[in-house]
């Protein structure tokens, strides 16, 4: 795994940005894996930025998401689908029809994990954004998830409900489920980049690149990825 530390996290999403804007301007038809959550949105804002002042164009990129919640409609403002819409994909005039992400609100869980593997089988991903949890997941694969898994729905640990629960307007409103892409299916990305801020990553930061490959600390399986970068400010990767 190749390690960048920054200064801050302003810092972290410029060398973010650099290394998306790098893989569009080599292949303006690559396919981006992406991830929400509040660690990305600097980088988001970069290359919204990047966009605005030199015209890069995006009108030939695909990307798929990691992961969405159980139950919330795109329109609604906490899900996954309507945060892209927000922070990315509008500022990037990328359409609807070159985007995926699992449909919360499918009725038959089984059928659209099913639909989503189909999806991610066709766009095999330049790259894959990953944000890491605090307890060591990556997209919703909470510890203990087999390497080996593809799409599949999820039941939040307690300590990702409290996490996420800065975003809603009690903790009683985060969905206890999401769907997300499998661990097998991160790992089929040509190249992986994850990031990481704050000292409340800082333990997670140490399992992933310094523990053991366990099942018990998913994001530790990117020690096995050939192509894997992780910019960490200095906070999160203060125990290295
Ligand atoms: C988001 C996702 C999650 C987040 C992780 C970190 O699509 O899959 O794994 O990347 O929970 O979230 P933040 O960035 O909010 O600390």
């Amino acid at each position: 795994m190749k390690i960048i530390v920054t200064d801050n996290y302003e810092e972290l999403s410029d060398k973010a940005a650099e290394v998306m804007l790098a893989v569009v301007k080599a292949d303006p038809s690559a396919v981006l894996g992406l991830a929400t959550g509040t660690t990305p949105l600097g980088l988001y804002a970069r290359l919204v930025r990047d966009r605005a002042e030199n015209g890069t164009s995006y009108a030939r990129v695909r990307t798929a998401n990691l992961d969405e919640y159980k139950g919330l409609p795109k329109t609604h403002e906490q899900s996954y689908a309507y945060f892209m819409k927000k922070n990315l994909f509008d500022g990037l005039g990328i359409a609807p029809g070159q985007t995926n992400i699992e449909d919360g609100t499918a009725a038959d869980e089984a059928a659209e994990c099913a639909r989503y593997d189909a999806v991610l089988e066709t766009l095999p991903r330049d790259i894959q954004l990953l944000g890491l949890g605090s307890n060591g997941h990556i997209a919703f694969n909470e510890p203990g998830t087999p390497f080996g898994s593809g799409t599949h729905v999820v039941e939040l640990a307690e300590s990702t409900v409290k996490d996420n629960a800065r975003l809603f307007a009690d903790i009683a409103e985060v969905p206890r489920k999401a769907f997300t892409m499998g661990i097998r299916q991160i790992m089929q990305a040509r190249r992986i980049l994850i990031l990481a801020s704050g000292a409340n990553k800082a333990d997670a930061v140490y399992k992933m690149v310094c523990g053991p490959v366990t099942e018990a600390v998913p994001a530790s399986v990117l020690q096995l990825h050939p192509c894997c970068t992780l910019i960490a400010d200095k906070a999160a990767a203060a125990k290295l």
